[in-house]
Order: structure tokens, then sequence, then C-alpha cells
């Protein structure tokens, strides 16, 4: 049997996998439907504001756009949720229980909040599949050598997740030879590998064809509802594709939140950013 048969033989088509709905981490309370609050949120820099009494508010399955000029505090607000910044005053929650300001990154991250990075990361010499094992084992483990190992939840896991990103019939190429387009959705993979309930995307559009854009658009609209999924984006086409809930930051605040329309009718939005 060739690798690419027996890959074959245990990718189980049209079977539902409930362990790709991410487990609820312990402490993570949903029962108010909210999975993420940040309130009054100051954050200076040499004593500029880049973020000033935000208040934004993530429900449980939702799939939100936050758009916004340059500088408007778009990455400060992901950095803050995922704690590579601490704020000067004001509250972060994961759901009821989960105080994000009392923990590191590390711990953020175990907690249940993936976040993807405008620039792939993805490890160019291996192959797409070893990139989603890696990311599975985290750094617990040495590097993967090969898939015999996994046993048959991991590797249902991983063909599920294959399937998801849109790369089932690539698992085997290395991901150096990906477009740029596959290599975002291969970060994604590995980002659900770590079974994440909140994912943080900045700016997943940049740089991708328009066909990339739209099963890129469906990809994050396909993992709402089972997690939730805060996306930065410039381009309004692609928000539009995928908005529900739009929420424009200016100047380190909330300037308007509500529906696509909404939002493109709101005279100051229209001043502040899409007059641009
Ligand atoms: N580490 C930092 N040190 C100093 N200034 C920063 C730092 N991070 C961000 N800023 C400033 O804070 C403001 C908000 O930046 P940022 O959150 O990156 O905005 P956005 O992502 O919306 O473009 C910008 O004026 C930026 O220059
Ligand atoms: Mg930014």
């Amino acid at each position: 049997m060739s690798v690419l048969e027996s890959m074959r033989s245990f990718m189980r088509r049209d079977q539902v996998f409930d362990f790709l709905i991410p487990d609820v981490p312990p402490n993570l309370d949903l029962t108010h439907g909210v999975i993420l609050y940040l309130e009054n949120l100051n954050v200076s820099f040499d004593g500029f504001k880049a973020i000033n009494d935000l208040n934004l508010y993530i429900d449980d399955g939702e799939l939100r756009c936050i758009i916004g000029p340059n500088g408007a505090g778009k990455t400060t607000m992901m950095d803050i949720i995922t704690g590579k910044t601490k704020p000067d005053s004001g509250s972060a929650w994961f759901g009821q229980e989960i105080n994000l300001l009392d923990m590191d990154e590390p711990e953020i991250a175990t907690a249940g909040i993936g976040r993807k990075f405008q620039k792939p990361t993805v490890f160019e010499q291996h192959r797409v599949i070893d990139n989603l094992e890696l990311a599975m084992a985290g750094d617990k483990r040495v590097w993967p050598t090969l898939t015999a190992h996994l046993n048959s939840a991991e590797q249902d896991r991983i063909n599920e997740i294959l399937k998801i990103i849109n790369l089932e019939e690539h698992f085997s190429r290395r991901a150096g030879s990906l477009s740029h387009g596959q290599k975002q959705w291969l970060e994604i993979g590995m980002l659900l590998m770590q079974n994440p309930k909140l994912l943080l995307v900045d700016e997943p559009a940049a740089g991708m064809t328009h066909q990339e854009m739209d099963q890129t658009a469906e990809l994050l609209t396909s993992l709402a509802g089972t997690h939730s999924v805060v996306v930065v984006e410039h381009d309004m086409d692609f928000v539009r594709s995928i908005a529900n809930k739009v929420t424009v930051l200016h100047q380190g605040s909330v300037l308007a939140e509500g529906t696509m329309d909404e939002i493109q009718n709101n005279q100051q939005v229209i001043e502040v950013y899409l007059g641009e």
C-alpha cells in the first residue's frame, strides 16, 4: 500500500467527529453565553493611549469581525487577550471564572485561546501532516517521526482537520511548497489541533486570491458555533462575506458595533475609516 493509500484508508468521510468539538476547558463557565469580557481596559505606551476605556463582549460561538484604521488598537487588544501585554487598568475574563489578567501567555493558550498571527509560521521543510502532528504534540514531545505511532483517534483528528482546512489532497506535500493561502489554512489547522474554544485571527485574507478568500470565509464560518472566532480584517468584501456582527475600533475604543449594513451607513465610521 502506498503512503497515500494508507492515509486514505483511515479517512472516514461521512462520520461526525465529536472530538472536533472542543472540550470546554475546566473552569470555562459559559452559563451566561459570553465567552470573553473586556471591560474598561486601558493601555498606554509612553503616554500614548493605545487602548482607551475599551469594552468588548464576545458571545459563545459567535464570529466577530473587528475593523478600524491603523493604530486603532486592534493588535494591542489581541495582545491583552493572549497575555502578551498587560493593561494598566480594566478587566479581561474568559467566561465567568477565568481571569486572563492573572495568567501568562502559555497558561492562556492552555486555557483554550488560540491566536493566529498575520504571517504564517509553518515548518516549511516538513510535510503538511507533520506540521499538524507537531501542533498536536505541542512542546511535550520531540519532533514526531512518522504518523504510525499515532492512535486512531489522533489520526482521525488530523484527517478531519485536513478536510476542514482544504488540504486533504496535500497532506504529504512540504509545507514550503504550499501557496500563501494554503499556508494560512495550515496554520489555522495547527491552531485547531490544540483544541481552542476562542480563536483570534489577524488579517486572514491578506495576500490571498479571491478564490482563497472565499474558501477562508467558508472555513471561518464553519468554525463558528463550536468555536468563537474573532477576526481582525481590512478587506471589506471579505468582512461582508463572513460578518454577523462587526465592531469598529478607533483610538483604542469601540466606535460602533452592528451589522455590516449598520456599520457602512454609520456617519462616524464613514468619517474615520470607510471614507479614507
Ligand atoms: N509595544 C508598543 N510600544 C509603543 N507603542 C505601541 C506598542 N504597540 C502598539 N503601539 C502603538 O499603539 C497604537 C495601537 O497599535 P495597534 O494595536 O498595533 O493598532 P492596530 O493593530 O489597530 O493597527 C499605535 O499607535 C502603535 O504605534
Ligand atoms: Mg494591527
